[in-house]
């Protein structure tokens, strides 16, 4: 199989091409990335030498790029993304040209390459705040933050490929990802890295709002198995199955760390700020999936990932040192 990850240089995508290299022997795997902040090299190293791994540098708003890319493929997994909330409150510029435009370029290359499969990754984020019985993929989108708008008109255009021109779509709509690699402006490393230096950890608000957690390995193992079982023109939810709130979350990654719950700073809530995720997965279920890791084995492993690897936490942040002095002023 012949497959072009984009947002393959990020957390989930570094971690899904780790994963598909080690399931799959005869695949030949493409990454096109941007390198945005979020995007390192240092994400793969430790696979970039393997012959089955092509790595191409370039942006998906550019037709021409993505189409290259696309060439040859069997099929694409699409993760590119700017995915940080947060960012998208400030301004929603990058969010909308990467994940609404970018997205519509990557469907168009899906297109003209003729590819068997396109796994659009979306997020649980699509249904809005979920205030009743978890969400199914039928229920409306009801994205309250850009982030979520710029995703859900992406699932939108989409379907709208499936049923117009016969793209052999599925959509995954995950929950919250946790696990080695993820950006350190997410709150399990952000907060993990304060933590170290000794900084206040910034709750918004009460810290009560729910999410549900996902092990990125069981994500990535998920990611394959809709790339290859999935239905097109389906969705379908991927869950950790671990709801939490933040406050319980973060009082975990201080007694990993032996550090004092005195650091916890209630601050200015986020603007629109989702107060509870919550999906019922039983349609991925059907398909013989459910999660693996156990969410207070997993955490405190993680949290422990990320300390054992300082110096990336360093490179990385240094990368958004402009996000965190503003976003972050007074809070
Ligand atoms: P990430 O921010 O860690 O990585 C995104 C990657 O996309 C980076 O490598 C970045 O360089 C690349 N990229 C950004 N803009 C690009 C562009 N214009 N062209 C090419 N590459 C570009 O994100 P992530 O957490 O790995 O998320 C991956 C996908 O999963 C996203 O689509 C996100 O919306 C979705 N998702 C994430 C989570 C989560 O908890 N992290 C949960 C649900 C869904
Ligand atoms: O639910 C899936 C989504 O999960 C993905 O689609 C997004 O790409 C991903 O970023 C994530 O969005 P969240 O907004 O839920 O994740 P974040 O890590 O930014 O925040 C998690 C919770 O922690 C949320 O309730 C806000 C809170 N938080 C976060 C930060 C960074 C704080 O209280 N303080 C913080 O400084």
């Amino acid at each position: 199989m012949r497959l072009l990850v984009t947002g393959g240089a990020g957390f989930i995508g570094s971690n899904f091409v780790r994963h598909v290299l080690a399931e799959r022997r005869d695949v030949h795997v493409r990454v096109l990335d941007k390198l945005t902040y979020a995007g390192s090299r240092d994400n793969l190293a430790d696979v970039l030498d393997d012959a089955r791994l092509e790595f191409v540098e370039g942006d998906i708003c550019d037709q021409a790029t993505v189409e290259s890319a696309a060439d040859g493929a069997d099929a694409i997994v699409h993760l590119a993304a700017e995915s940080h909330v947060d960012r998208s409150i400030i301004s929603a510029e990058a969010a909308v040209q990467t994940n609404f435009v970018g997205s519509f370029r990557v469907f168009e290359a899906a297109r003209a390459a003729g590819v068997q499969r396109l796994l659009h990754v979306s997020t649980d984020e699509v249904y809005g705040a979920c205030l009743g019985e978890p969400f199914v993929e039928t229920d409306p989108l009801e994205p309250r933050n850009p982030y979520s708008a710029t995703k859900a008109g992406a699932d939108h255009l989409a379907h709208s490929y499936f049923v117009t021109h016969g793209l052999p779509v599925v959509i995954a709509r995950p929950s919250n990802n946790y696990g080695p690699w993820q950006y350190p402006e997410k709150l399990i490393p952000f907060f993990v890295w304060r933590a170290l230096r000794d900084e206040h950890l910034p709750v918004y608000g009460d810290g009560m709002q729910v999410r549900d957690w996902l092990h990125v390995e069981d994500h990535c193992r998920a990611l394959l198995l809709l790339l290859e079982r999935g239905a097109p023109g389906e969705a379908y939810n991927i869950h950790g199955g671990d709801e939490r709130p933040n406050l319980a979350t973060i009082r975990i990654i201080l007694d990993e760390l032996g550090k004092p719950e005195g650091l916890i700073r209630h601050v200015e809530d986020r603007p629109g700020h989702d107060v509870r995720y919550a999906m019922d997965a039983s349609k991925l279920g059907a398909l013989g999936w459910e999660p693996r890791v156990e969410w207070e084995s997993g955490i405190r492993a993680t949290v422990r990932w990320f300390a054992e690897h300082r110096d990336w936490m360093e490179r990385a942040t240094a990368r958004g040192k402009a996000y965190f002095e503003e976003w972050y002023a007074g809070r």
